[in-house]
């Protein structure tokens, strides 16, 4: 008796690990699209203020503050097994690693009101201010 509820048990278990790791997965997979999707806006965002298009920069600087908003729940214990560059540091400094986050997002959100404010040199300033956002997280969490 006892050894059947200590395998049900050990069942359950093993169903939320194996549950676990198809979440990491997942987020894994959703932080890396995300990812993408923010490089992709920092290309067309360059070709915009080389065009001195600045009033479509908002759209793009929008799309990124939004996933940046979401990186830190993209990070669940776990995932840093799998096909990933995120570095252990993440973990074990995660009140930073929030914090350069928040900073991404600060500096996006800051591009998208530069941009609506029609001044080219402030959303050039911030664009460069937003790339530095990208660079002092990947010195720091993300493996070469
Ligand atoms: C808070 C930290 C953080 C910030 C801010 C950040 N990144 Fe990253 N980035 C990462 C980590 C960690 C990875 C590795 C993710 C993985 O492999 O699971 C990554 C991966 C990437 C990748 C590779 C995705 C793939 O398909 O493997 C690209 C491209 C990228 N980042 C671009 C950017 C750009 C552009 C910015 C800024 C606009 C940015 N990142 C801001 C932490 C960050």
């Amino acid at each position: 008796m006892l050894t059947r509820v200590t395998l049900a048990a050990t069942a359950a278990l093993l169903l939320v690990g194996i549950g676990g790791t198809a979440m990491a997965q997942d987020s894994i997979k959703a932080r890396k699209d995300g990812f993408q999707t923010s490089k992709n806006a920092m290309a067309e965002i360059k070709d915009l203020l080389g065009s001195d298009k600045v009033a479509q920069v908002g759209p793009a600087a929008q799309r990124m503050s939004a996933f940046a908003a979401q990186i830190p729940t993209l990070f669940p214990a776990g995932s840093d097994k799998g096909d990933t560059k995120a570095k252990a540091d993440i973990w074990a400094n995660n009140a930073d690693f929030t914090a350069k986050a928040q900073a991404y997002e600060a500096a996006a959100k800051g591009l998208e009101a530069a941009a609506a404010s029609g001044d080219k040199a402030a959303t050039a300033k911030q664009f460069a201010a937003v790339g530095g956002a990208c660079k002092a997280c990947h010195e720091r969490y993300r493996a070469d």
